[in-house]
């Protein structure tokens, strides 16, 4: 151990980390040395030296609110209940969003860093089989979309899926079981984001997950920008001339992915960023939400926001802080450039976090309340670098069915439940019917939108049992 590392240690008051080091084995030794030389200590220090104080961005939307000075979303588009003109710039939206698609100058990122563990499931939350009838995985799922929206735009879509060290390997071998279901190996890249060192919530000393390892965590969604930049992505995209980014999370099985209507509206919007958000449906709900701050979009995240900010009503009773963030977002490439990988802050994340008192620990604390904060970057802060940020507001049970929870709302069960009565609803606009007890899912493959599904099905036929249209069953109808 060098006299600098010690010292580098003591001056950022982290040398706990060195106590009863020397009882380490030799391997575990060289290897938690290495893990302390690649910390950014310094940086830890100026995060620490922030302090807890509230989020300056939720702090600024809480005077606003407060004062009655809230303005509504400029460009907004809502597409519930769209009327005439809206359905014309809906379809010219989508042909503008077609025809990026048809000359390849779109690719899709989905952030896979989460493990399912909110969920019960210990494994990434991507491998969850989250479909109703075809147990399909969510990257299976999403994987089929990418395939279909490909082939219909006669371009291959590039889809770069973003891990953690907790998914990364799993997600590696389950593409790779899984031969890339189907598409060009080339045009899928699973990189890694970066990780943050966690300290003790109380102290800001930096905690031990086990005898010679440093507890680190993923640096948030936010660390998007610095893991493309550190695999070279941005080159890789470039080169490829894709122009525009659609961002969305894994634990959304109901993301229209790609979707032309959003891809287009945000190029005619001339937007940096769009989003799109639905109505919360409370105050506590877990969504970031979604305001003008300053002439700027803005996304709030829950947890920074105050509860009675959060809870603010309009003189009709509904929410003044009404749009919630669905996480989807298109993002353009040059604007990704230009922002830089070091710009976004840094938010201070309170959770349990088990760990060890010491290199010689034999047991892990396992704490009952939060104990640590975590650092993350979000990937929405980008909207402070945006000179347009674009809302579009999209129908919740349509195109969010998030699967967040082990139980009740956004979980599993709610999500796939969601999706039935989605597909059920396509397949009644069509003309045809759900016999009682029946499951419908209806695979990418066979249809995208409730437009596709016009004209592929007799209307008055009544649908029984448990069918994935497209994957089985109706072969005559299930071409794409
Ligand atoms: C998130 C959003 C919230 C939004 C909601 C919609 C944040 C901070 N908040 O809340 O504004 O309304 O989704 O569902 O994101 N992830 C990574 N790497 C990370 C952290 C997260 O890949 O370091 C991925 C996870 O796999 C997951 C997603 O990002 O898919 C969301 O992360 P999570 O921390 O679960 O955020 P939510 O509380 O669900």
């Amino acid at each position: 151990m060098s006299d600098a590392l010690r010292e580098r240690l003591v001056r950022h008051g982290q040398d706990h980390l060195l106590d009863g080091w020397e009882q380490l084995e030799t391997g575990p030794r060289q290897r938690l040395l290495s893990q302390i030389e690649s910390i950014d200590w310094a940086g830890l220090e100026q995060r620490l030296a922030a302090g807890d104080s509230l989020d300056p961005l939720a702090a600024r939307l809480e005077q606003i609110v407060a004062s009655g000075q809230l303005s509504g979303l400029p460009h907004l588009i809502r597409q519930a209940g769209a009327g005439e003109a809206a359905t014309e710039s809906r379809r010219a939206a989508e042909e503008t969003g077609r025809q990026m698609l048809a000359s390849g100058r779109v690719a899709v990122i989905t952030v896979a860093g989460g493990r399912g563990t909110r969920l019960g499931w210990d494994r990434p939350k991507g491998l969850l089989p989250v479909m109703p009838v075809s147990g399909r995985t969510c990257f299976e799922h999403f994987a089929a979309t990418i395939r279909t929206r490909g082939r219909r735009a006669g371009r291959r879509l590039p889809w770069l899926v973003m891990t953690s060290p907790a998914t990364h390997a799993d997600t590696l071998a389950y593409f790779r079981e899984q031969k890339h279901f189907g598409l060009d190996p080339d045009d899928v890249v699973v990189f890694q984001q970066g990780v943050l060192p966690v300290v003790d919530a109380g102290t800001g000393r930096v905690l031990l997950s086990a005898p010679g390892e440093v507890a680190q965590s993923p640096d948030g969604h936010g660390g998007l920008l610095e893991a493309l930049w550190t695999a070279g992505l941005l080159e890789w995209l470039k080169d490829r001339e894709i122009d525009t980014l659609f961002y969305h999370q894994v634990d959304n099985p109901a993301v229209a992915l790609a979707a032309p209507d959003v891809l287009g509206w945000h190029r005619l919007g001339r937007a940096q960023v769009t989003t799109r958000v639905v109505a919360r449906r409370s105050a506590e709900e877990s969504l970031g939400v979604v305001a003008l701050v300053d002439g700027k979009v803005r996304i709030v995240e829950y947890s920074d926001l105050p509860a009675r900010t959060a809870a603010a009503t309009a003189a009709d009773g509904s929410l003044l802080l009404w749009a919630g963030n669905t996480a989807v977002h298109v993002f353009d490439r040059e604007f990704l450039e230009g922002v830089g990988s070091a710009a976004l802050p840094f938010h201070r994340v309170h959770r349990i976090v088990p760990h060890v008192t010491s290199h010689a620990a034999e047991e892990l604390v396992i704490p009952t309340a939060a104990n640590a904060v975590q650092f993350e970057r979000f990937v929405f802060d980008l909207l402070a670098f945006a000179d347009v940020g674009l809302v579009v507001e999209s129908d919740r049970g349509s195109e969010f069915l998030p699967v967040k929870r082990a139980s009740g709302e956004d979980s599993l069960e709610s999500a796939r439940s969601g999706l039935l009565q989605l597909y059920g609803r396509w397949l009644e606009a069509a003309g045809a019917r759900i016999g009682k007890g029946a499951r419908v899912e209806i695979a990418p493959e066979w249809a995208l939108t409730a437009e596709d599904v016009q004209g592929k099905i007799e209307p008055g036929s009544v649908l029984e049992g448990s069918v994935v249209l497209g994957l089985d069953t109706m072969p005559d109808q299930a071409a794409d």
